[in-house]
């Protein structure tokens, strides 16, 4: 038997705090991953079972029921589900029926300590719309008794998870459509949407919270969610900083971009208008050099934190969203998969400390450019 060594010492110290930290929406050190469609993705228990994760959002309803067959919504979670869908009105809709692992997950995730999202959107394909608030309310109503707590259930409705059922809905709405079935149609039904779910059917009795997120690119204003993030309530906007590269991540880390600037659509973002004035916004960086559009945007561990450490301080400062959790997995420096990375990055940052030595060159510190905290800014400790 030999001695632990100190990096390890400090690592299991990190993970025991991690395990016993319970969910806290005002964090500043969440970590937030999507699920669904990692190339031979684990089951997303595998997913939760890594302490680095707080909210785990699975993606995504791609078809919206005013364009899906049948008049339903449909999804798509990789390789969770078979190929099989449910019937409406005598036509096969594209909602997948057998997703078998994805309803027990969820459950045993919940009873981890994490919340779970169901993401509407995502990128493929991009010719989902929604044509008009009273379209947007239905598709509201369809999916709280589809995916929402089990007293939703309505006996017109397949519940394709079983008795599981989200904390929350994420919208990553990415349409893009030539000719444009409608002028409005990149905006159009999303706050009757949002609105219906949270001042209608999210139960107000508060003994469990339900949660509205949007994950908007870097540019503003973003042509889909802007217009949302300031008429209805948002709770996190997972901003995604790794599609655009005038805003990218790696942007930001630059002392320039060409404009003369540092890259300071993050700190825009925090200052748009939002219904809830408290939305926090994550700061959403590529798993790896593969899990983006340009390997050039992705950041080390090392960078990462110099960032996060630049915006830190901000009052709507969220944490940090990895896209997505089979990239996070596989980018493992030293052995610790990016996302625990990033949950280090942010408890050192609130700690007021430095990222362990032995580890640091693993996390692509170079020499003398090790990141400088300032005191200002009270840590934050998670509620237990
Ligand atoms: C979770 O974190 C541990 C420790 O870094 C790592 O070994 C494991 O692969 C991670 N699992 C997932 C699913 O990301
Ligand atoms: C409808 O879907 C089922 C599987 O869910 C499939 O066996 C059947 O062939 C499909 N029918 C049509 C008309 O595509």
């Amino acid at each position: 038997m030999h001695f632990l060594s100190l990096s390890a010492t400090a690592l299991l110290a990190f993970l025991a705090s991690a395990a016993t930290a319970a969910f806290d929406a005002a964090s500043k050190n969440n970590v937030i991953t999507y699920w669904g469609q990692g190339a031979n993705q684990d089951r997303l228990l595998t997913t939760c079972q890594n302490l680095s994760y707080d909210i785990i959002v699975v993606g995504f309803v791609n078809v919206f029921p005013d364009q899906g067959a049948g008049g339903w919504p449909g999804t798509n979670f990789g390789n969770a589900c078979w190929g099989d869908v449910y019937r409406n009105n005598g036509v096969n809709t594209s909602l997948l029926q057998t997703c078998p692992n994805i309803g027990p997950d969820v459950i045993e995730c919940q009873n981890l300590g994490k919340k779970i999202f169901l993401s509407i959107g995502g990128g493929q394909p991009t010719d989902y719309w929604i044509k008009s608030n009273a379209y947007g309310k239905k598709f509201a109503d369809f999916l709280w008794a589809a995916f929402g707590p089990v007293s939703a259930t309505k006996s017109s409705i397949p519940r394709p998870w079983g008795d599981a059922g989200v904390d929350g809905f994420d919208f990553d709405i990415e349409n893009l459509m030539d000719p444009a079935p409608q002028n409005d149609y990149q905006t159009s039904g999303y706050v009757a949407m949002i609105n219906q779910l949270k001042n209608n059917l999210f139960p107000t009795d508060k003994t469990k919270a339900y949660y509205i997120s949007g994950a908007p690119q870097c540019p503003i204003p973003d042509s889909h969610l802007s217009v949302a993030l300031a008429k209805a309530w948002f709770d996190f906007f997972f901003i995604q900083f790794y599609n655009t590269e005038q805003c990218s991540a790696r942007v930001a880390t630059q002392k320039k971009n060409g404009n003369g600037q540092n890259d300071i659509s993050y700190k825009k973002w925090t200052a748009q208008a939002s219904k809830n004035p408290n939305v926090k916004m994550s700061i959403g960086l590529p798993a790896s050099k593969d899990a983006s559009i340009a390997t050039s945007y992705y950041l080390t561990p090392a960078e990462a934190q110099t960032l996060a450490t630049q915006f830190y301080a901000n009052k709507r400062f969220g944490g940090i969203m990895v896209w997505e959790a089979t990239e996070a997995q596989n980018n493992a420096p030293c052995n610790v998969d990016y996302s625990t990375w990033m949950k280090k990055v942010l408890e050192a940052r609130a700690a007021g400390t430095k990222l362990d030595t032995n580890l640091r060159t693993c996390a692509g510190v170079k020499k003398r450019s090790l990141p400088h905290y300032h005191s200002h800014g009270a840590p934050h400790h998670h509620h237990r």
